[in-house]
């Protein structure tokens, strides 16, 4: 099993000082940042472009853990990994050539995820598995923070890790969407090792607190 990883979610940061948001979490010892992109179209809301990550890059070693919720994530991934994403994940629920897109970003020296939607199936993923570094399970509809988490993801985050298993490979695992301290040990024990967390991390008074409790799970 993968080693328990909490990963800041960008959106619950304050829009206005970015740079210094996530300099604090660099601080704090915390090694990835989630950038969650999005389209207004696949998703009702607009987040930030490549030139937010770009401008964040020199300014930060953190590992940036980009979330395209886009129709159109193969127009995008070049011009994500040129800003500077270490790691971009794609949706499987739109129509466009999944295989092409995740060879292209690994053949553009990132690595590439997959990401499902709390409504859509495991097996919709599956022949991507073998490609892939990381698989996101949305435990919300994408779109906002600050929703409440999903439980019925709970069996289908089980599911991959099993699949995984059986199959030796090592992709990380991670949820994202209502994630607090009690429900990233509710998935820890669901086969989940990468937690994003936005509202909760952002919210919470003791932040050093937050990121050991995740780290100390089994
Ligand atoms: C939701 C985004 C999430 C969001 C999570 O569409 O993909 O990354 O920032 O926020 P919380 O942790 O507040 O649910
Ligand atoms: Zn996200």
């Amino acid at each position: 099993m993968q080693s328990p990883l909490l990963v800041p979610s960008m959106l619950a940061a304050d829009h206005t000082r970015l740079a210094e948001d996530i300099a604090a979490i660099e601080r704090l010892g915390i090694k990835w940042i989630h950038i969650d992109i999005m389209d207004g179209h696949f998703v009702p809301n607009l987040s930030f472009g490549p030139q937010t990550v770009a401008d964040l890059r020199p300014k930060s070693k953190l590992f940036f853990d980009v979330h395209l919720m886009l129709d159109n994530p193969q127009d995008y991934v070049e011009a994500f990994i040129a800003a500077g994403a270490d790691q971009v994940s794609i949706h499987v629920e739109p129509s466009y050539d999944i295989g092409v897109t995740l060879e292209k970003v690994r053949s553009l020296g990132a690595k590439p995820g997959i990401v499902l939607n709390p409504r859509t199936d495991a097996s919709h993923i599956r022949p991507y598995l073998p490609y892939v570094d990381i698989v996101l399970a949305m435990t919300v509809q994408p779109g906002f923070g600050g929703q409440s988490f999903d439980n019925s993801v709970l069996e289908k985050t089980k599911q991959i890790d099993a699949y995984r298993s059986e199959h030796s490979l090592n992709f990380r695992l991670e949820v994202d969407g209502g994630i607090d301290l009690d429900k990233a040990r509710i998935c820890r024990n669901h086969g989940v090792d990468t937690f994003v967390a936005g509202t909760a991390f952002f919210k919470s008074d003791d932040q050093t607190k937050f990121l050991s409790e995740i780290e100390s799970m089994f």
